[in-house]
């Protein structure tokens, strides 16, 4: 559980700078490109070389600005690619995946950064409640999507090994079990689709729990598959930046997010810091995908270092969510998964 204190310190102590690393004409993905820790992430990327920078966004207005201001800040001569992306409908997710497969012949790096919490119920065009749709059921599609194309970059070069990195966020590892459903029960996706169940602040972690569980359990079947041995390995790892200064609480109430950002304000810091996180999750080695309990894998970056899962998440019950939610996941994405995509 992290205090008052933990955040004080953790404001005080950003993540180091990932200097070693190069993305010199690596293609690299970047969701949520225009705004907060996606664009500085972006900006990171273009410093060290990236090309093509991939920003994907949600209209050619965000993108033009988001390269304008990018090409500006780090004077940056690669290729940048804007691609429109709308978490919140699986057919644009699908889209999105289709002209990236047409416009880039492979992929190095695909970080995942947009994501929402929302202030009250509200559906998306397919029906699901808007933060579970942007946050759990469209990434997890858009990850299983991708992963052909991270493949390809796997094949065709050894000696750096492609990533695919979600930025999740310490929510997910802090959820008191309370707010379950108890085994037998409704599972966790019906849960955060019943509008009598929504409460803001869980619900914003209850998404983050169960996009981990799809993390892990993607990373574990990857982990497992025959296509990703050694040179042809894709590693898929999670991240979180600390509590960062972002544009994230836009949809609030003006009180709720006013009174937020006055108790944020000493306890966050910087996205450039924040994006330090993001950045180096991308350059992990194979370690950051190991298996790190029973059954998984997927390992989560924060603070430069690995976080332990909380004891909740390894026991049985933990265990047990994690596959139901993974099967509910699934059985939705289904329809909108290509064959091949992705082996089961
Ligand atoms: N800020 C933090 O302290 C913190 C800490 C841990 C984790 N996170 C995670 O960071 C994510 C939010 O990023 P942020 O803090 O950088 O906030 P942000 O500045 O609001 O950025 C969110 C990004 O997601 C995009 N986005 C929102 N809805 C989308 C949709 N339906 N389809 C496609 N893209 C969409 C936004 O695009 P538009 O500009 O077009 O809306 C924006 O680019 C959340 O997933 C959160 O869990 C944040």
């Amino acid at each position: 559980m992290t205090t008052i204190w933990d955040l004080w310190s953790e404001a005080r102590n950003p993540p180091a700078e990932p200097t070693g690393l190069s993305f010199q004409d690596k293609a690299v993905l970047v969701t949520g490109a225009n705004s907060g820790l996606g664009y500085a992430s972006a900006v990171k990327y273009a410093v060290l070389g990236a090309s093509p920078l991939i920003l994907a966004v949600r209209s050619q207005e965000k993108g033009d600005a988001a390269r304008a201001s990018i090409i500006h800040e780090t004077g940056h001569t690669g290729e940048i690619i804007i691609l429109i992306l709308e978490l919140s409908s699986f057919e644009s997710v699908n889209t999105f995946v289709n002209e990236l497969n047409e416009r880039v012949a492979k992929l190095d790096v695909a970080l995942l950064c947009a994501g929402i919490v929302v202030p009250d119920y509200r559906t998306g065009s397919d029906g699901y409640e808007m933060t579970t749709q942007v946050n759990v059921l469209s990434n997890t599609l858009l990850a299983l999507r991708i992963l052909p194309k991270l493949r390809a970059a796997a094949s065709s070069e050894g000696d750096c090994l492609p990533h695919l990195c979600f930025m999740n966020s310490l929510a997910s590892h802090a959820v008191d079990p309370e707010w379950l459903p108890s085994a037998g029960q409704t599972l966790l996706i019906g849960t955060l689709n019943d509008p009598s169940k929504f409460d803001l602040t869980r619900h914003y972690y209850l998404t983050k729990l169960a996009a981990w569980f799809a993390i892990s359990r993607i990373a574990r079947v990857v982990e497992h598959s025959e296509a990703n041995r050694d040179e042809h390995k894709v590693i898929i790892n999670a991240c979180c930046p600390g509590m960062c200064r972002t544009n994230m609480q836009r949809d609030l109430p003006w009180y709720m997010r006013l009174s937020q950002q006055a108790f944020l304000l000493p306890l966050s810091r910087s996205v450039e810091e924040g994006s330090r996180s993001l950045v180096s999750a991308t350059g992990l080695g194979p370690e950051s995908m190991g298996k790190l309990w029973r059954k998984s894998a997927g390992r989560f970056w924060r603070e430069d270092g690995y976080l332990e899962p909380s004891d909740f998440l390894k026991s049985e019950r933990g265990q047990e969510l994690a596959d139901d939610t993974w099967n509910e996941i699934l059985a939705i994405l289904q329809p909108y998964l290509d064959q091949g995509d992705f082996e089961f």
